[in-house]
This record gives C-alpha cells, structure tokens and sequence, in this order.
C-alpha cells in the first residue's frame, strides 16, 4: 500500500516486496531492496541519488519523520553545495554508502540515519537519535550520537515471524537491485 503523495524518484531502482505500506509525504531517491511486511511511516526521506543504495529486510520499518542519509555532500571545501543544476566540475565531494536495515530493525520517529550505516538484526534507534555507527543485533541505542542502552528479546519476534513462514526472519531477499 503506496500513500497517493509517496514520491519514489527512480521507480526503476526500486523493488518493493509483500506486505508493505509506505505512509503519505515520504520520498526516496535512491536504488531501494523494500523486502515484506515492512512499514514506512509518513514524511520519511531516503536521499542520497541514483548512485546511492537502501536496503531494508523482513519485518523492519521506519518510523514518522525519519532521515536516511544513504549519500551527503562531504562538505570539506572541496566543491560548491547546491542544485544538481550547478555545473558537476564545481560540485562538491559526496560521501555515499549503502543503509542497510537487517531483519526486525526499527528506527523510531524522527532519527536520522547517515551513510554507510548497517542496523544489524533486530536493533532499535530510539526517537530524535542520531546514528554515526553500526549496531549490534538486538539492541536498543538512543541519543546523539546514538549508544547502546540495552539489548531486546528477540524469542518472541523470531517466533511469530516463523509462524508466518520466515525462518529466522532470514528468508533471503531478492537479488540486489
Ligand atoms: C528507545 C525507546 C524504545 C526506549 O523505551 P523505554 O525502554 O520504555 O524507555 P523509557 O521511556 O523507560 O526511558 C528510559 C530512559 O531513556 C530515556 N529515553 C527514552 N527514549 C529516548 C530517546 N529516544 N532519546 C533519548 N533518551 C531517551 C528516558 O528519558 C529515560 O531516561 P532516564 O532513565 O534518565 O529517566 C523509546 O523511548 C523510543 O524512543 N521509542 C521509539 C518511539 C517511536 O518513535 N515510535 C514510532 C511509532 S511506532
């Protein structure tokens, strides 16, 4: 279920799986692998362009508001920020690196996310976090920067989801995009 103002730019870098809802106002720019019963909330933005990747498991989701960094200006001095329109031998140097989000990861209301970053199985970005580092499976981290709070049962979690047919959460994606 697709909100009728989700603006997903390069449709055709983006795979979508079953089960999936992507709330109103949110936007992705970039080569997207949505796998099932995954839930983007309203207003989220996956940015980063056509050269930049976000790959989201089973049973994650992304709540209200969230930022995805997958690509950013380095803004180093090394060129000048603005529109594509600038011309690409004044441009700035870009940082870009995949955003994975492994199976049964969470990110709460309005966290970003910057690029490179994988959310390992089952770890949770509590609200307004900022995440600099990858985590550790099964963990909650909050703040900004983001720190590791405490950890998450997960029996429970991986139980239903086999009762539903996913081994583990771990049935394969499809080929990356
Ligand atoms: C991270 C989270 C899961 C922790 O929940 P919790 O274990 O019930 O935590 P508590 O409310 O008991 O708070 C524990 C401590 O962490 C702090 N804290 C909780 N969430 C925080 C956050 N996002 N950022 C910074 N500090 C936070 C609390 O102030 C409290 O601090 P204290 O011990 O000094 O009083 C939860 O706070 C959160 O952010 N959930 C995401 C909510 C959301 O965005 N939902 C989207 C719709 S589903």
């Amino acid at each position: 279920m697709i909100g009728s103002n989700v603006e997903i730019r390069r449709p055709h870098l983006v795979s979508i799986g079953s089960h999936v809802a992507i709330d109103n106002g949110s936007y992705i720019t970039t080569a997207a692998q949505i796998g099932d019963y995954v839930h983007i909330g309203p207003y989220v933005t996956v940015i980063g362009g056509p050269n930049a990747k976000f790959i989201m498991g089973h049973f994650t989701n992304l709540a209200a508001g969230c930022r995805v960094v997958c690509g950013s200006d380095r803004f180093m001095g090394e060129g000048l920020i603005g529109p594509a329109s600038l011309p690409d031998e004044y441009k700035d140097k870009m940082k870009v690196a995949p955003i994975v989000l492994e199976s049964f990861a969470n990110v709460g209301t309005n966290a970003v996310i910057m690029p490179g970053i994988t959310l390992a199985e089952g770890s949770v970005v509590g609200a307004c976090s900022l995440v600099t580092k990858s985590t550790e499976p099964w963990t909650i981290y909050i703040g900004v920067p983001a720190r590791a709070v405490k950890k998450r049962p997960r029996a429970t979690m991986l139980r239903y989801a086999a009762e539903l047919g996913y081994l583990n959460g771990a049935t394969p994606l499809r080929s990356p995009c």
